[in-house]
């Protein structure tokens, strides 16, 4: 066996599983689950109707690279989204889901022969990276997200004896859990750390069109481009259909970027048998082609964040994050694990600690005291869910 796979840690659900064991949930309420952030709004018809449309590409085995097509509408929407121009020949490359492609990549680019080779992660984190820092033989470092800086991370924490070391960062803008977008000041920072340090800067972004501001969040292929840096040297951005689409079960996204990494991440794609299925890459081509059912869907999260976060903020440190469909709440007294448990017998409400979705590091586990709640289901279930929330904190209270 793979000595490595004993270094990975339980999944922040698995976890859940054990926490809720012994809890016998309150029967006289349906069940709700804020845990999982798996997108539950409807697939657009025009997507069902490209993927009925070409049942005629099971009849051969797709190219990994992608088909032409596909690969210029991936950077045809790179274009009107981020303004920016990219070859579709040797800057994108379609991934079955960005969670396949941030584990792969990884793998590609990380030198396991370098002594400490390691991967720096956001500090709490889409658990990922972290598998896929330890499988490619790295260690990972984790940086804390900062709540004085809208929970990005302060690059200027990490001491140059890291940064030395560093193979690859991995960039969650908009985070999961916390929803911030990270801003240009930041980006030119570790621009100028990539540069001086030489290491690759993966950034997943697969929640990027749900958003509550007016501005859509900033990319790293349009900060690059505002920052001057136009061979978009060492940058990969992840991006998806998952949750822009709501098509998870698709498994559809690209990644865009540095044209030499890429073409080494091809290759690795090509030995590890991960071609995109014709049949899905034209139902791709249709999503990415089409804006009006992503304004649509960001309309119904704009809705319904702007029902249930007036609702959490009465009794939880809460607010509207500026992106992602989570809220990322501290939780009164501090106990998230405490705090998950007794809702679910209480009242039968999911909510996912925080703490699972962080480490310890530098002495504290910066997701502790922190829930993170994924407003996925219909509004009119969020409602009630936030509603029992509010009545369980201030039962909490009371008794
Ligand atoms: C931060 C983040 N990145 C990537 C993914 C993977 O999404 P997909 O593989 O569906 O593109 C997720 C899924 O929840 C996520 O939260």
């Amino acid at each position: 066996m793979n000595p490595l796979l004993a270094s990975l840690q339980p999944y922040p659900f698995e976890r859940l599983k054990q926490l809720f064991a012994s809890v016998t949930p309150n029967s006289a309420y349906r069940f709700i689950s804020l845990g999982i952030g798996e997108p539950r709004h409807a697939t657009p018809r025009l997507v069902l109707d490209a993927l009925a449309a070409a049942t005629g590409e099971l009849a051969m085995y797709p190219p990994t690279v992608g088909s032409p097509a596909l690969r210029q509408a991936c950077a045809g929407w790179v274009k009107r989204r981020y303004g920016v121009a990219l070859d579709p020949a040797t800057q994108v490359l379609p991934v079955n889901g960005s969670r396949e492609a941030l584990f792969a990549f990884a793998q590609t680019v990380v030198d396991s022969s370098a002594s400490h080779a390691t991967v720096i992660c956001p500090n709490p984190f889409y658990q990922i990276y972290e598998g896929a820092a330890l499988l490619a033989g790295a260690k990972p470092y984790y940086v804390a997200s900062d709540p004085s800086r809208n929970f990005n991370i302060n690059w200027g924490v990490i001491p140059d004896t890291v940064w030395t070391r560093t193979q690859l960062v991995y960039v969650c803008s908009p985070g999961n859990p916390t929803g911030a977008v990270m801003p240009m000041g930041d980006w030119e920072r570790l621009f100028a750390l990539s540069r001086r340090y030489g290491f690759v800067i993966a950034s997943d972004e697969c929640y990027s069109e749900i958003y509550f501001r007016d501005e859509a969040p900033l990319g790293g292929l349009e900060a690059a481009d505002k920052a001057g840096l136009a061979s978009l040297k060492n940058l990969v951005v992840f991006t998806s259909l998952s949750k822009r689409s709501n098509v998870p079960g698709m498994r559809s996204g690209f990644v865009a970027g540095d044209a030499g990494i890429l073409k080494q991440f091809l290759l690795y794609r090509t030995y590890h048998g991960c071609a995109m299925s014709g049949m899905v890459q034209a139902a791709s081509i249709a999503a990415w082609n089409d804006e009006a059912h992503v304004a649509a869907n960001r309309d119904l999260y704009r809705r319904k964040f702007a029902a249930v976060t007036p609702m959490l903020a009465e009794v939880l440190d809460v607010r509207l994050p500026d992106a992602s469909f989570y809220l990322w709440a501290a939780v009164p007294g501090g106990d998230d694990e405490g705090f998950a448990r007794d809702l679910m017998a209480q009242y039968n409400v999911t909510v996912l600690p925080g703490s699972y979705l962080a480490r310890t590091a530098e002495g504290s586990n910066p997701g502790a005291g922190r829930i993170r709640m994924a407003l996925v289901a219909e509004t009119e279930e969020c409602v009630e869910a936030a509603r029992r929330i509010v009545a369980f904190v201030k039962g909490a209270k009371n008794g």
